[in-house]
């Protein structure tokens, strides 16, 4: 059977753990030449081992310009081109109020979380202008896209994602690229799990996740995230560029607060005013 990305070479930062693990593992189960790069050298060698021949791990600190070359490099050397280059490696980073975040953190939370999506648009632009075809996503998040859901530098980061992803879609579209940009909600994963439970391992607490999920009956996953890359970066999705894509069972487009299932705002039916006999509007 021919896999949704059959062929392609996929690489991905943050491959080793949660959303990256989970979108290496779907792109091998689709058919595509896998380069999973972390800086959790145990986990991403494990992964890489157990999808075999079509996977393999690289060491690379997306914060490092030396190494996201060298991954790229290095994934066209392997397997011959780069078709997918998935920015996705990430952290919490740097927390509290704004005016006591040192600027050591800021600056250390922005190489990670932004340098490192400059960084692999830039060389995966490199090695994708010359063949005019590939794409590149980023994981940005609803944190970006609404104030008040997360830490400062973390919103400012992914929001700045957004904005990247719609410019660097304008130059690249001419050459055949597409750009698109990924924004998860609250996801069952080591990162969120952490940061909401204080224990990455705690990702088992279904009765958490369901309860902050604003969709009922089912709560977010690392494989949610990983269908929307695997779909973005096959042709079935060839016209779709400079989008940010929400993956977050409603959250950002919004909740009735506290509302039970058809009691919410504008739940209960009103006749139109034609209807009604009302003044105003064509009967
Ligand atoms: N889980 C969520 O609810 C959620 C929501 C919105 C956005 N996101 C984003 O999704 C992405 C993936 O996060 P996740 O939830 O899978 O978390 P995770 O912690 O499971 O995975 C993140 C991975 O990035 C790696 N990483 C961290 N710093 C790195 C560096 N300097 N170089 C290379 N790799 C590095 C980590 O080692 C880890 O394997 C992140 O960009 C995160 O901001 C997650």
């Amino acid at each position: 059977m021919t896999g949704l990305i059959q062929g392609k070479t996929f690489v991905v930062t943050g491959g080793a753990s949660g959303i990256g693990a989970s979108a290496a593992r779907l792109a091998v189960q689709e058919g595509a030449s896998v380069v999973l790069a972390d800086i959790q050298d145990e986990a991403g060698k494990a992964l890489a081992d157990d999808l075999g021949d079509a996977a393999r791990y690289v060491r690379c600190d997306v914060r490092s310009e030396q190494d996201v070359a060298g991954l790229v490099d290095e994934a066209v050397s392997a397997f011959g081109k780069v078709d997918v280059m998935f920015n996705n490696a990430g952290i919490v980073g740097a927390m509290g109020p704004i005016d006591e975040i040192p600027l050591d953190e800021y600056d250390f939370t922005v190489a990670v979380l932004m340098r490192s999506v400059f960084l692999g648009m830039k060389h995966a632009a490199r090695v994708m202008k010359p063949r005019h075809s590939g794409v590149i996503l980023s994981t940005t998040s609803c944190v970006g896209l609404r104030g008040g859901l997360g830490p400062h530098v973390y919103a400012g980061c992914k929001a700045a994602i957004v904005g990247f992803t719609r410019n660097v879609a304008a130059e690249l579209g001419p050459w055949g690229i597409r750009v698109n940009a990924i924004a998860p909600g609250k996801h069952a994963t080591p990162m969120f799990a952490d940061a909401a439970l204080g224990d990455p391992k705690a990702t088992d607490r279904t009765d958490v996740f369901e309860r902050i999920s604003p969709l009922k009956g089912r709560y977010g996953t690392a494989e949610d995230i990983a269908e929307a890359a695997v779909w973005l970066s096959s042709d079935r999705a060839g016209f779709v560029s400079g989008i940010t894509m929400s993956v977050d069972g409603g959250l950002i487009s919004g909740t009735p607060e506290g509302a039970e299932p058809g009691q919410g705002l504008y739940a209960g039916h009103r006749p139109l005013l034609r209807e009604a006999g009302g003044r105003g509007l064509p009967v």
